[in-house]
């Protein structure tokens, strides 16, 4: 079958490999919808964390059973089905606190093992959530980083924790925007997103926020109750750290270097009583997001901008590298 793969030497081509293997406990699915992300940037460019080299890139994806291994129960062939692709261990001690994001063994689809740039992709059929098809199958790609988007806004307390609340979320890219909406679904009371590119506000008004700012447009003296740093850039976490409002809690989206550094007053966390905490991945939320998606589907459709052909990979990475896309996917006919 042909797969998209990214060589050590970053090279990307289109190659001729063996079918995967049907494993005890495993389905085989043919990709209908993928996404691409920073994360799959990364692996073209200088590397992630974690990736298996050569790889077939695709984590964020939805697909139909073509077959069934052993002892899986509930999966039958022509099942429509989204996944979460951080296949966990199952028995160390973060899989056992029900943190399977955590594992120590953790190897997710697309970066440590062949993800669904490809015919067919294998995958746990513990990792395999049906999804009704009318949604639709960008959409239905679109579960995984809506799934980030709610662990994060679960870190904030979930619908309690934004509920009539001011929130402020900086960066309007996906994880922003997927953000907003859910912020928006659980009845936040006013939502401001801050993108120093006004080519992203457009798209956060029509998702529902109620300003859309560049970052010196946003009041000295504004404080928020709820702040998500969704940008991965220092100047967005210290405009974060500028703007929380006491017992404020500020929720770290963005991924920064590993050796990134930046001041903070521990004086100020202490007097004002701030939360500062960290989401990373999806944590425990997918099935959650399966149940939300079929809820914000209309509003996450907005935010799929370009597809291109799953064997025009290259090309896609390229352009969304240049591109003022929110969510750039894969289709596969
Ligand atoms: N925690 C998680 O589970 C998780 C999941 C996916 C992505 N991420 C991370 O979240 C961040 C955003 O991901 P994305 O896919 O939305 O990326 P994206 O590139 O689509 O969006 C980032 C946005 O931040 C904006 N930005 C840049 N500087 C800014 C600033 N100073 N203030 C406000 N906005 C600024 C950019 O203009 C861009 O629109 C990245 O760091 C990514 O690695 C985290
Ligand atoms: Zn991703
Ligand atoms: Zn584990």
């Amino acid at each position: 079958m042909r797969a998209v793969r990214i060589g050590l030497d970053r090279l990307i081509e289109v190659v001729d490999v063996s079918e995967p293997r049907l494993d005890s406990g495993h389905v085989i699915l043919r990709p209908v919808a993928c996404g691409i992300c920073g994360t799959d940037l990364h692996i073209c460019q200088h590397g992630f964390p974690g990736t298996q080299y050569p790889v077939t890139p695709g984590h964020e994806f939805a697909g139909h059973v073509v077959s069934v291994g052993k002892d899986v129960t509930g999966l039958k062939e022509g099942d429509f089905v989204a996944v979460n692709p951080n296949v966990s261990c199952g028995h160390c001690e973060w899989c056992l606190e029900n943190k399977p994001h955590l594992c120590n063994a953790l190897t997710p689809i697309g970066v440590g093992c062949a993800g669904a740039a490809a015919e067919l992709v294998a995958v746990p059929a513990k990792n395999a959530f049906q999804v009704r098809e009318s949604i639709g199958h960008g959409e239905a790609a679109l579960i995984e980083p809506l799934a980030c988007a709610l662990h994060a806004v679960e870190s904030a307390g979930g619908a309690n924790g934004v509920k009539d609340r001011r929130i402020l979320v900086l960066g309007a890219g996906t994880m922003g925007l997927l953000i907003t909406i859910i912020c928006r679904h659980f009845g936040a009371a006013e939502i401001t997103v801050v993108d120093p590119n006004p080519g992203k506000h457009a798209m956060a008004l029509s998702v529902g926020v109620d300003r859309a700012l560049t970052p010196g447009q946003l009041g000295d003296g504004e404080r928020f109750e709820v702040i998500f740093e969704a940008a991965g850039a220092i100047p967005a976490l210290r405009q974060a750290l500028r703007h929380i409002r006491k017992t404020g809690l500020l929720v770290q989206v963005g991924v920064h270097e590993v050796a990134t550094k930046v001041d903070v007053l521990p004086f100020t966390i202490y007097d004002h009583e701030l939360r500062i905490v960290g989401s990373n991945s999806l944590a425990n939320q997918f099935p959650a997001a399966v149940d939300l998606m079929h809820d914000v589907a209309g509003q996450a459709a907005k935010l799929i901008g370009d597809t291109y052909s799953v064997w025009d990979f290259k090309t896609a990475v390229q352009a969304m590298a240049g591109g003022t896309a929110i969510k750039t996917q894969l289709r596969f006919d």
